[in-house]
């Protein structure tokens, strides 16, 4: 154990502290944290520990989700810069101005979304459960913020709903292309394609399986493939290889690699833990109408 990490766990301790990595974090702080898992799982996880501050390594709207779920904690996030492009391509102003133009369709937020944005929601959703969520919903119209393709991916099995989407996109998905991927099959024909519902139609159709990257890792754990090609955030491939030995995983293209996700280092998150900052907060008011998106949300039956 080097110097920067034994510092790092007596900190966790001094300040009763939890450290939180998302899927798509490096590997080094993957392999530090106390719970790894995806945006809304580590959030909810947070909220269930006796620990009075949460280290967020992942980007911004996951520490805010932390935030609304656990207002009586610390919410750290050590790169305030670590933001999400997908998040910040809706506004709420921009999100009324669409709930003007269609009163009365309810709105279904993908958790890749600031706390103000879900307050001004009906419902949120993550990628694992976003069918569900959209299933659950008396109304055959749906306002559905921001990403584009989650939604378009979704519509595909509610044929006897309507959907209005908001134009959003995550860069780092969306950069993976048909050839790349097309490519990647034919150097290995013998494995399956999974990938993210956040990449473009035209690839998810060339999926054997889309899904979460909590579902990628099911997915890969139970299948009887040996071999994968992956079609999401370089990160992910950390412990799918750690948990599969046996199975092989191939990235589906070199641009799946998220700039946001890769800037945390052990360095920030040791300085976060030494000044007990950048604090990430929501107020009160937005919280509580975040809150409530969410809370409906965890009130859909799973399985
Ligand atoms: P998950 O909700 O699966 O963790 O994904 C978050 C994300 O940013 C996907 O690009
Ligand atoms: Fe946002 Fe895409 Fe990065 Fe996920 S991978 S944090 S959706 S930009």
């Amino acid at each position: 154990m080097n110097d920067t990490v034994k510092e790092i766990k007596n900190l966790l301790k001094q300040h009763k502290a939890v450290l939180l990595a998302h899927n798509y974090m490096r590997d080094e702080v993957q392999e530090i944290a106390d719970i790894t898992g995806d945006s809304l799982a580590l959030s909810m996880e947070a909220a269930k520990t006796d620990a009075e501050v949460i280290v967020f390594c992942g980007v911004h709207f996951m520490a805010e989700s932390a935030a609304i779920l656990s207002p009586d904690k610390k919410v750290l996030l050590p790169r305030p810069d670590a933001g999400c492009p997908m998040a910040d391509m809706v506004t709420p102003e921009g999100l009324e101005e669409l709930k003007r133009r269609h009163p009365g369709v309810p709105v279904v937020t993908y958790v890749n979304s600031s706390a103000e944005v879900k307050a001004h929601s009906d419902i949120c959703c993550t990628s694992a459960n976003a069918l569900k969520v959209v299933k659950s919903l008396p109304e055959e119209e749906l306002i559905f913020v921001p990403d584009r393709n989650l939604g378009r991916y979704v519509a595909r099995f509610v044929p006897e709903k309507r959907f209005i989407f908001w134009e959003g996109y995550c860069p780092t998905h969306e950069r993976m292309t048909v050839e790349a991927v097309l490519r990647k099959k034919a150097e290995h024909p013998d494995a399956l394609f999974i990938c993210h519902p956040e990449c473009a139609p035209e690839v998810t159709a060339l999926a054997d399986h889309a899904c979460s990257t909590s579902g990628m890792y099911n997915y890969c754990r139970t299948s009887p493939a040996k071999k994968f090609i992956i079609g999401t955030e370089a990160g992910i491939l950390y412990k799918l290889r750690l948990e599969n030995p046996d199975k092989e995983f191939i990235l589906a293209s070199p641009a799946l690699l998220c700039p946001n996700m890769k800037l945390t280092s052990l360095e920030d998150v040791l300085h976060a833990l030494q000044t007990l900052s950048p604090v990430v907060s929501v107020p009160e008011d937005i919280r509580l109408r975040a809150r409530q998106a969410l809370d409906r949300m965890l009130a859909v039956p799973r399985d």
